[in-house]
């Protein structure tokens, strides 16, 4: 008998979370009918929805649970472009595009992508690879008024195609740098870019761009790893052992260390937060350009300096940001004096013929990009971003292994061309 009341009651209750199950998923699923109020809001009167209910009812139900579409956004106002548009075709009666741009969401969001078309992560993101090849006159034109594109004079060139893009070519390239750079790429339509690329479709989710998983996707790796020194930083590990319990939906612009009492990626360089706007131009609060072989100061670094240390200051001290940023722009003296002592080497060995000036022609110009474009701006990176172990030990002391190398390789190298038996 003991063992009996137990049972009744595991079967019981299995009975009721099935019957609760069954009724979730009732009224929660996209089917014709339509059943939530904001599913029933579509059917008949938006006749994209009411047919894509039955073709693609994930798209249907994401769409239906996003602040646009509780708004009154309907699929059309995104899909449905003029006659005139080169990317759109014939669909069910309807001219529609399958790739929304930032021109369609330009309509109804004018600022943000004004400043997001002014940003490095638009055309310059592009140019990055086949320099200006691929962008309209108008684009192109665009793209030149970008305060952040001028670079200082030890700036490494983008408007001309990117040596390593060429070298792997279009078996590769597609899968590959495109795929992260498009973030920028230049649309048929006038338009440059691409917001889908943080803005996952359709749930347009403030939490989920907010989190900084969405700039990992392109922001990691060994030349620009900010996705592991984020996660290394004390504020990751806030994010990663606290976030769950964060107020990721906060309004935009009211953000405030009660939402979020630790930074992400989006909070210091974009989110609205304490008395910083909000802004979709990435280099507005960055003071040097940390992804060149030397880092010299941007347009208005002092500036933009401000402007972060504004985002810092609602949780820490001024001396202790000060120090921060004290010691991180000690690090990257350290590093250009390392880079440019490498770089005199190369170019001492281009002007002396004994190696071409093509780059990746030779394995010394190899460990030379290697030198900077791994080690240098890692080290760079992480002293800014809170990461000692990216500093040290995947910066600084791999930095200095391969100066070594190098030097040695170098002097073989003049040692064989002295001797005739360099190739
Ligand atoms: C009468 C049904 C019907 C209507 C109405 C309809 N679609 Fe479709 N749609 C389809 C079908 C079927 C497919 C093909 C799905 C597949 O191949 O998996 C499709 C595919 C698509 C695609 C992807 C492929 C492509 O052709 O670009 C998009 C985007 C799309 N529809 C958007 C829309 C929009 C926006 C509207 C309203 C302006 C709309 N659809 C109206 C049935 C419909
Ligand atoms: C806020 C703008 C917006 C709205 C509203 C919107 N879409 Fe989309 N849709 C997009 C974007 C952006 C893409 C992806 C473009 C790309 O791949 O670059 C897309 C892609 C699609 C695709 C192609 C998916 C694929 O992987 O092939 C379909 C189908 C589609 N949408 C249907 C719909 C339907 C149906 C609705 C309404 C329920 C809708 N969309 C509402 C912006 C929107
Ligand atoms: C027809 C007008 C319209 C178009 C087109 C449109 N949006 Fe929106 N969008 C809105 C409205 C309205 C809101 C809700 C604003 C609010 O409640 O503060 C919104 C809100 C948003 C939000 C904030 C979501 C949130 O949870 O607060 C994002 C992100 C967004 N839109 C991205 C896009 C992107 C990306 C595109 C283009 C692919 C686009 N929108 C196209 C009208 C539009
Ligand atoms: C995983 C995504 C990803 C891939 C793949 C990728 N990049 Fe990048 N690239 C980035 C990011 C993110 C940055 C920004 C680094 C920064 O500012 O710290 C960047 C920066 C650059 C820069 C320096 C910025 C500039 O405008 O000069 C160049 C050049 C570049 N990438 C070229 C390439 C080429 C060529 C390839 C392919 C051979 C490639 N990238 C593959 C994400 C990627
Ligand atoms: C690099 C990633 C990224 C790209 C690309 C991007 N956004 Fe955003 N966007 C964000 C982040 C992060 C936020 C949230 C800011 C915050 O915390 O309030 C945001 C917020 C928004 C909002 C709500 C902001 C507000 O103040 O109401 C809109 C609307 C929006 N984005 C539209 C766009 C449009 C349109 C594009 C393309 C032209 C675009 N975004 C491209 C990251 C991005
Ligand atoms: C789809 C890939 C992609 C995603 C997602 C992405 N980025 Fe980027 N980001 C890039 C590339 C590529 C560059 C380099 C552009 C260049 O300088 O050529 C870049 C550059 C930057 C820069 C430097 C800008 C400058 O002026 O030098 C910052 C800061 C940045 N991204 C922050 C973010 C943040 C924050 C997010 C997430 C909210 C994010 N990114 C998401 C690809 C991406
Ligand atoms: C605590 C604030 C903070 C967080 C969190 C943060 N960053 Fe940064 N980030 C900085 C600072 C400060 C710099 C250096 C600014 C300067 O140049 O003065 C920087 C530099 C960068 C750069 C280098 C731009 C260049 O010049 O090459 C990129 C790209 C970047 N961050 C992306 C990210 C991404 C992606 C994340 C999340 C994975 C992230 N950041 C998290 C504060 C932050
Ligand atoms: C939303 C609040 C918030 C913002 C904004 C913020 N931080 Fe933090 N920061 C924290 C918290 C919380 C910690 C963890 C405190 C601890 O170490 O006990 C932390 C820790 C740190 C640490 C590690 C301290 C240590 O003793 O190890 C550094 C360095 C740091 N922050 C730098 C910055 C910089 C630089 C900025 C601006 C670019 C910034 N933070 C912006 C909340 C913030």
């Amino acid at each position: 008998m003991r063992n009996q009341i137990p049972r009744t009651v595991v079967v019981g209750s299995a009975v009721v979370i099935i019957t609760l199950l069954v009724i979730y998923l009732f009224t929660s699923l996209p089917k014709g009918g339509g059943t939530t109020a904001q599913q029933a809001s579509f059917t008949g009167v938006d006749k994209c929805a009411t047919c894509h209910q039955r073709v693609t009812p994930d798209i249907v139900f994401q769409y239906a649970s996003s602040t646009m579409a509780k708004s009154g956004v309907k699929c059309e106002d995104c899909h449905v472009v003029g006659k005139g548009n080169p990317m759109g075709h014939d669909h069910e009666g309807f001219f529609i595009t399958s790739t929304p741009t930032p021109k369609q969401c330009a309509r109804c969001h004018v600022r943000e992508t004004s400043e997001f078309e002014h940003s490095r992560h638009a055309g310059p993101a592009w140019m990055a690879l086949t320099g200006f090849d691929d962008f309209s006159p108008a684009q192109k034109e665009l793209t030149k008024s970008i305060a952040e594109l001028t670079r200082g004079p030890n700036g490494i060139p983008t408007a001309t195609r990117n040596a390593i893009f060429d070298m792997e070519g279009p078996n590769v390239t597609p899968a590959a740098c495109q795929s992260c750079h498009a973030i920028g790429k230049p649309n048929k339509d006038g338009s440059i870019g691409n917001c889908n690329k943080c803005h996952l479709r359709h749930e347009f989710s403030l939490a989920q761009v907010r989190k900084p998983e969405v700039c990992g996707q392109c922001h990691l790796g060994p030349d620009h790893p900010q996705d592991e020194i984020y996660k290394e930083s004390a504020h990751g590990v806030m994010y990663a052992t606290e976030g769950d319990k964060w107020n990721w939906g906060q309004k935009p612009g009211r953000l405030t260390t009660r939402d979020l009492p630790a930074p992400t990626c989006a909070t210091c360089h974009m989110s609205g937060f304490g008395g910083q706007g909000t802004t979709h131009e990435v280099g507005t609060r960055l003071s040097k350009f940390l992804f060149a072989a030397v880092s010299s100061e941007r347009p208005n670094g002092p500036q933009n300096r401000l402007a972060m240390q504004g985002v810092c200051m609602n949780c820490h001290s001024q001396p202790f940001i000060k120090g921060v940023y004290e010691r991180a722009d000690s690090v990257t003296s350290f590093v250009n004096a390392r880079v440019e002592e490498a770089t005199n080497i190369i170019n001492g060995l281009i002007k002396d013929n004994i190696i071409t000036s093509r780059p990746f022609a030779t394995q010394i110009s190899f460990d030379a990009f290697d030198l900077w474009h791994y080690y240098g701006r890692t080290a760079k990176f992480a002293a800014y971003m809170g990461g000692p172990d990216y500093v040290q030990w995947h910066g600084v002391y791999p930095l200095l292994k391969q100066l070594n190398k190098v030097k040695e390789d170098a002097a073989t190298l003049r040692a064989e061309h002295r001797r005739g038996t360099r190739p």
